[in-house]
């Protein structure tokens, strides 16, 4: 697609115009509003791990559902303006420095959330553009493992093709229940879907 029919396209998409209205920063932002309207992820005071937050949509509704008692901490390469609620860290999630600035950043405080938005620079191939993005989803499991609470969420976003049956296997042995979200906001032509998991279990059911 040309460079000015990829922003015509996107300046007409509903729910980027719907976003401008209603001040979120991307269209993603409906997407998580959907998912949290049916499993409610978010109660007063949530602690939550944002993993590819820029530009900070999905830290802008987990701050406003989780109030003044929540605290988000919001990882991702680039760069984010500030959000009230919102401790950001601009590093790579892949780098043993992410663990480090997540720990000190929540300070003893288990997670109740894990949510990533991640989606790796896409190259256009899938052999290359896949194994990443499932990459990504894996990491986001191993620091679940480790810092959120027994009857915790997640959410990620991934990508139909190989490894996703293993991602949701992985999934179904960690939480109370597994579900396959394609929020209405996710474009219909994206292969992306949202695995969300529900009610960790205690690590010894692994
Ligand atoms: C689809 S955007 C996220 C949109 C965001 N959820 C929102 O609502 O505004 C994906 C993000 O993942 C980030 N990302 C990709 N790989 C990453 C990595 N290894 N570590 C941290 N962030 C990463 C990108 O920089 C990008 O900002």
């Amino acid at each position: 697609m040309s460079d000015r029919r990829w922003i015509t396209n996107h300046t007409r998409d509903p729910y980027v115009i719907k976003a401008q209205k209603d001040g979120y920063r991307s269209r993603a932002s409906y997407k998580l509003i959907e998912i949290d309207d049916k499993y409610r992820l978010f109660h007063a005071g949530t602690v939550v791990l944002d993993l590819g937050a820029a530009p900070g949509g999905w830290s802008q509704v987990a701050s406003q559902r989780s109030g003044d008692s929540g605290l988000i901490v919001a990882v991702d390469l680039l760069e984010m303006d500030a959000i009230a609620g919102v401790v950001d860290l601009k590093v790579d999630f892949t780098e043993p420095k992410a663990l480090s600035d997540i720990g000190h950043a929540l300070d003893g405080r288990p997670l109740d959330v894990v949510m990533s938005d991640m989606a790796p620079n896409l190259s256009g191939v899938r052999d290359i553009d896949q194994p990443r993005s499932t990459y990504l989803v894996e990491l986001a499991i191993d620091i679940a493992d480790e810092h959120l609470k027994v009857g915790g969420s997640f959410v990620a976003k991934c990508f139909e093709g190989e490894g996703i049956d293993r991602l949701r296997r992985s999934l179904k042995a960690r939480f109370e229940k597994v579900i396959n979200m394609k929020p209405k906001a996710s474009r219909p032509k994206s292969r992306e879907i949202y695995l969300t998991g529900l009610g960790k279990r205690a690590a010894s059911h692994l």
